[in-house]
């Protein structure tokens, strides 16, 4: 039976995206199958992975409001075991219309049901918000991972994020989990990156992955290419850590 990972941070731009497509490529390359769903209107996993969005005319959206089966909505990418459920800026729409159905929060996990015995895992790149596309990736997953970036105001609106999370196991989902917290764009001269490190420790012990992703200019590049990092240089820190957090992952799940 897959995983079902949601990777979400409702902060922006701490990594959610890149650690979803390097997570998901090196998964892949360990041979596991694995398949991406873009749950964020920005569609950043879906061109990083080198799909061209503005074409997109089945993704994500048609799998939420059930006009498509999922399994309709998969595309291949280059990378090996490794498929997307692209999305399209129009996705934003669906928070709307999705907003009357009696069980909207649930769309996304029945949605996934038919598919979860075709994958080892599903990762989902959740987008920096906590509305109603969120909470149903939340719902469907298995599991939360949060990134967390070893930056000023690291933890601001994580005690939110957790409390979320929560509610969540509440009301909806009693058997979703932390997977774990991920440290990311480390940058080992500068204090401040340490201190995030030792404080996020200090507070979450055991819940925070090993592998910490250090800040390395070609993740930030390799989007622009529409390659995961072990495409677009299989031999940089970036791979390496990825690769890294992969074989925690697996460990992890034995
Ligand atoms: N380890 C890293 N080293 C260097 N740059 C990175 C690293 N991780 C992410 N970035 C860059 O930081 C920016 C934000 O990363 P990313 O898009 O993955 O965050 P996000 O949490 O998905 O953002 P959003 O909340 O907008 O969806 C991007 O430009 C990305 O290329
Ligand atoms: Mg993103």
């Amino acid at each position: 039976m897959g995983k079902i990972i949601a990777i979400a941070n409702q902060k922006g731009g701490v990594g959610k995206t890149t650690t979803s497509i390097n997570l998901a490529a090196c998964l892949g390359v360990l041979e596991k199958k694995v398949l991406l769903i873009d749950a964020d209107p920005q569609a950043n996993a879906s061109s990083g992975l080198g799909i061209d969005v503005a074409s997109v005319e089945i993704g994500t959206y048609q799998v939420l409001e059930h006009t498509i089966a999922a399994e309709n909505a998969i595309v291949k990418t280059s990378s090996p075991n490794l498929d997307i459920i692209p999305a399209h800026i129009d996705l934003v729409a669906i928070e709307i219309e999705l907003v009357d159905k009696p069980e909207r929060e649930y769309m996304l996990k029945k949605a996934l049901t038919s598919l979860k015995d075709s994958y080892d895992y599903i990762l989902i790149d959740c987008a920096p918000s906590l509305g109603l596309i969120t909470l149903n990736s939340l719902v469907a997953a298995d599991s939360v991972m949060i990134p967390i970036q070893c930056e000023y105001f690291a933890l601001e609106g994580l005690g939110k994020l957790l409390n979320t999370i929560k509610s969540i196991q509440n009301i909806h989902n009693k058997d979703l989990e932390i997977e774990g917290l991920l440290l990311t764009m480390f940058d080992s001269r500068l204090r401040l990156s340490n201190q995030v490190v030792d404080e996020v420790r200090k507070h979450f012990s055991i819940m925070v992955f090993e592998t910490i992703i250090r800040r390395n200019i070609r993740l930030s590049e390799a989007p622009s290419y529409g390659e995961s990092i072990i495409a677009y240089d299989a031999t940089s820190k970036g791979a390496v850590n990825y690769l890294n957090l992969a074989q925690e992952l697996i460990k992890k799940n034995l």
